[in-house]
């Protein structure tokens, strides 16, 4: 028995020596996604622990359009950047650059280019992040080309394995950048004391491109590059603005960042949305849900019950305001945003209405509880019953 059963066991062993070193030697973290990362013990938030699905979808862009890194993610990004998973993610991409730049059979005619955009793909601007929340502060234009003018970027030492090799290829490079003209002598500079020495072309952002979406003018820079002949062999970018859009190259890579999001290009999504079929869709969903959960109560019927509805986007919908002023893309004004509620022409939203009717039978009171102000109570009380809110238990302004 001993005989048969020992090797056996070595061999087990073995085996289990092979896969535990080979998880660690590729640093596989043995992480544990919970079920319900958002709530905790009765329902308290657990903050951070949603930011690696935050990511994930920014990455894989579902997540479109947004403004800063959630405040509770400033230290989830924090740790991703400074840590080890962002090197080893843009090691990642560029492993796949380099095996397919390394595939290729290059004419060697100077014709060929590979684009790299700067900010986050070229040069780091991690010091500038590390001072300012991470992504969780507002673009601040001001503080941001201070860096900038600084000439402090620092190398992406992925990237700057990717240009040696494109480069020792025989393949030229071309440097795309959102930067502005008025900022190219320190970009060429901070580019060349960090090892990035020589390219083809520098493009910046010129005058002609201003308020346009960076989509629009990578696009076009990249069109005008093929019809003199070049040809994009390559395209590395870390915004999806960088390699989405026309003329993208024969093969784009995506390096991360959750830091900040490129493109203003989400008016026409955002407004395609909302006045299409899948606001519609989307709010049934909700409604859907929201009435199986009525319907199954056991209620008391003692005229205590009370079901709370928010009124702007809730009940009642702003949507011809916005669709004036760029659906959300403009900052907010109070002055004009109140000039509309006093037209008292927000139009019921017809999912939340159906909830609302089925609620009275149900002797289910309703409360309105609005960040209107008092002031415009007898507005929004003729607003609401214009459009089928006729009655209510308690109507409560801020
Ligand atoms: C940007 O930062 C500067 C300097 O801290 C500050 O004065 C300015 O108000 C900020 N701008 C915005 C739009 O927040
Ligand atoms: C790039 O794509 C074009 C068009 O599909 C193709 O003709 C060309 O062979 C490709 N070049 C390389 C280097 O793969
Ligand atoms: C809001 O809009 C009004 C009217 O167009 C304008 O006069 C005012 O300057 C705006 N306020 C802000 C803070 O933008």
């Amino acid at each position: 028995m001993e005989t048969r059963v020992f090797p056996l066991l070595s061999s087990f062993l073995s085996i289990i020596f092979l896969a535990t070193s080979q998880a660690s030697d590729l640093h596989i973290p043995h992480q544990i996604h919970l079920l319900r990362p958002q709530s905790g013990a009765h329902g308290h938030d657990i903050p951070g622990l949603s930011c690696l699905s935050w990511r994930l979808s920014v990455e894989t862009h579902n997540l479109v359009g947004w403004k800063t890194v959630p405040q509770q993610c400033e230290n989830y990004v924090g740790h991703y950047m400074l840590g080890k998973q962002y090197r080893d993610d843009s090691k990642a991409v560029v492993n796949e650059a380099l095996l397919y730049a390394q595939s290729l059979k290059v004419a060697g005619d100077g014709k060929e280019i590979w684009v790299f955009d700067i900010d986050e793909t070229t040069l780091s601007n991690l010091p500038y992040f590390a001072k300012h929340g991470f992504g969780t502060e507002p673009y601040n234009a001001t503080t941001f080309n201070e860096w900038v003018m600084e000439g402090k970027g620092l190398a992406l030492p992925e990237t700057l394995k990717l240009y040696q090799k494109v480069l020792s290829l025989g393949i030229k490079i071309v440097f795309l950048t959102g930067r502005t003209e008025s900022q190219r002598s320190v970009t060429a500079t901070n580019l060349k004391k960090v090892g990035f020495h020589t390219w083809e072309k520098l493009i910046l952002r010129g005058p002609s491109y201003t308020g346009k979406p960076a989509v629009a003018y990578k696009s076009n820079e990249r069109k005008i590059f093929e019809k003199n002949g070049y040809r994009i062999i390559g395209n590395i970018g870390d915004q999806w603005s960088d390699i989405l859009g026309t003329n993208t190259g024969n093969r784009t890579f995506k390096l991360p960042d959750p830091l900040y999001y490129v493109g203003k290009q989400c008016r026409k999504y955002v407004g395609h949305y909302m006045l299409g079929q899948q606001y519609r869709d989307d709010s049934k969903a909700v409604i859907n849900e929201a009435l199986l959960y009525a319907q199954s109560l056991k209620l008391i019927g003692d005229g205590k019950e009370i079901w709370v509805f928010d009124i702007d986007k809730t009940t009642l919908s702003n949507l011809p305001y916005f669709a004036k002023h760029g659906f959300g893309t403009k900052p907010y004004n109070a002055t004009i945003i109140n000039g509309w509620v006093m037209e008292r022409k927000a139009a019921a939203l017809p999912e939340s209405l159906k909830l609302y009717k089925k609620l009275l039978p149900l002797k289910i009171k309703v409360v309105f509880l609005t960040g209107r102000a008092e002031e415009q109570r007898i507005v929004t009380t003729n607003n609401l019953k214009k459009f089928g809110f006729h009655t209510w238990e308690k109507l409560i302004l801020k």
